[in-house]
Formats: structure tokens, C-alpha cells, sequence
């Protein structure tokens, strides 16, 4: 299994959601999976511009790596994404991610993979969050696994609890054996189920403007 993470801090490699997210990684690794890790510090993946570029043509014309960073995910199995609370939210860094995703939501299109999301914060709330990037997924394609999560509280240095620890080395660990097994989870197939409704009915109303999208439901979902 080929996985790519996204790191949507801007202290990168040395924060504690990417501390987070070795561990995940440590799970993923020794069941197999093959990992890269990309970092997004904020100048890298721009805002949307809401050119509908995506919508009609399929690809963004802003010169940054967004569309380099979706290649990667296409070509991989596993998407996870890692974020820190900012404000009750996932970061800026992350929400300009899933902004740029727009084309791919609308087609569902990296359909077939697995997920899973990691978040830290400093006092709490990571949970919500964490849902709000797995529904995110979902309306992907993508079928969410799990989370894990970590209050870092007032310690400097990353140091988790042995629990939380067990839970990312598991949570990698799943990941990975739910993409092997194609594993099915009843609440995720309804939800994508009513979301791609949906955008096959936003499809009908927009196939004039938005003629890529129209034509990627056309060839890959049959629709007319
Ligand atoms: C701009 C900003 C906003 C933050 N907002 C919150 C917040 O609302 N709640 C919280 O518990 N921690 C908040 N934090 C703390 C971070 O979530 C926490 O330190 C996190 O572990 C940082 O991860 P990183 O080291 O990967 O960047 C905030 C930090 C920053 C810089």
C-alpha cells in the first residue's frame, strides 16, 4: 500500500502532529505500506481563487504544487491528513488543501482509497475536527478509517501517552489492512452513497459550465 500524508503545519516535521503522525506511519509501515510525507507550511498550496478552472477543465491553473501533490495522491492507496487545532478548526494550511479539492469532490474522484486523520491541539477539542476531515474524505471518495488524537497540554517536547501511542501505531495499522481486505463500513458507504446523489444531480444542472466534471461522470458513471 502506497500512502501519502499531508502535514498542514507550518512547524512542519519538527510539530507535534507530525510526531503524531509517525506513529501512524510506524503502524502503516509494519503492515507493509510504503509512506510519503508531504508538509504544507502555507505558500505551497494557495487559496482557491474560485476560477471554476477545476470544474471546467479538471486542472487549477495557480502555479504552486497543488496539482503535483493530487498526481500523488491518485497514484497512491492511502490518503492521511494531519492538522493542528486552529481555533476550534483544522489550520489555514489545511483548509486551502481541501478548498483546492473542489474538482475532486465533485467527482468523487479518488474513489477506491482509505483513509485516516490525525489531529493535536493545545488544550482540546480535537475530535470534531478530526470528523470534519474524515467527512471531508468521504465526499473524496475516499473511505475513513479512524482518527487518533492528542492533547498536548503544557509539555514543550511531544510525549504522548502510552495509550495514545498504541492507538496511531493501530490506526496505521488498520489502514493499511483495510485497504488489503477492501474493507466495507456501513455508515461510510451511506454517507458517500447520498453524497455522490448529490453531486450527480449538481452534474445534470451544470453540464454546460462545468464540461470536465460533466464529462467524467459521463465516461466513468455512465451518466446522460
Ligand atoms: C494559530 C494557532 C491557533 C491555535 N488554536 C488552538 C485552539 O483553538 N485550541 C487548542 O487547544 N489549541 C490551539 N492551538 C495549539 C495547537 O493546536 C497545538 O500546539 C498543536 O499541537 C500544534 O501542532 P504543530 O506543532 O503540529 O503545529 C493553536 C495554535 C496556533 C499557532
Amino acid at each position: 500500500m502506497k500512502i501519502v500524508s499531508l502535514v498542514a503545519s507550518p512547524r512542519g516535521m519538527r510539530g507535534n502532529t507530525a510526531a503524531l503522525l509517525r506513529l501512524v506511519l510506524e503502524g502503516a509501515e509494519a503492515a507493509g505500506a510504503t509512506a510519503e510525507t508531504i508538509v504544507l507550511p502555507g505558500n505551497t498550496v494557495l487559496p482557491c481563487k474560485a476560477c471554476d478552472s477545476c470544474h471546467k477543465k479538471g486542472a487549477c491553473p495557480q502555479k504552486d504544487d497543488f496539482e503535483a501533490i493530487k498526481a500523488k495522491i491518485y497514484e497512491s492507496d492511502g490518503l492521511v491528513l494531519a492538522s493542528p487545532n486552529y481555533i476550534f478548526s483544522v489550520s489555514a494550511q489545511m483548509k486551502a488543501f481541501m478548498d483546492r479539492c473542489c474538482g475532486v469532490i465533485h467527482c468523487m474522484s479518488f474513489e477506491g482509497k482509505y483513509g485516516v486523520s490525525v489531529v493535536t491541539s493545545g488544550g482540546g477539542d480535537e475530535q470534531p475536527i478530526a470528523d470534519y476531515m474524515n467527512h471531508f474524505l468521504i465526499t473524496t471518495g475516499i473511505t475513513p478509517v479512524g482518527s487518533v488524537c492528542a492533547t498536548m497540554g503544557g509539555v514543550s517536547e511531544p510525549a504522548f501517552a502510552d495509550e495514545t501511542k498504541r492507538e496511531a501505531i493501530e490506526l496505521g495499522r488498520n489502514l493499511v489492512n483495510a485497504w488489503k481486505t477492501r474493507a466495507a463500513f456501513p455508515e461510510v458507504d451511506r454517507a458517500k452513497g447520498e453524497f455522490k446523489n448529490r453531486m450527480q444531480l449538481l452534474m445534470t444542472y451544470r453540464k454546460e459550465q462545468w464540461p470536465y466534471e460533466w464529462e467524467y461522470w459521463r465516461k466513468n458513471r455512465g451518466l446522460t
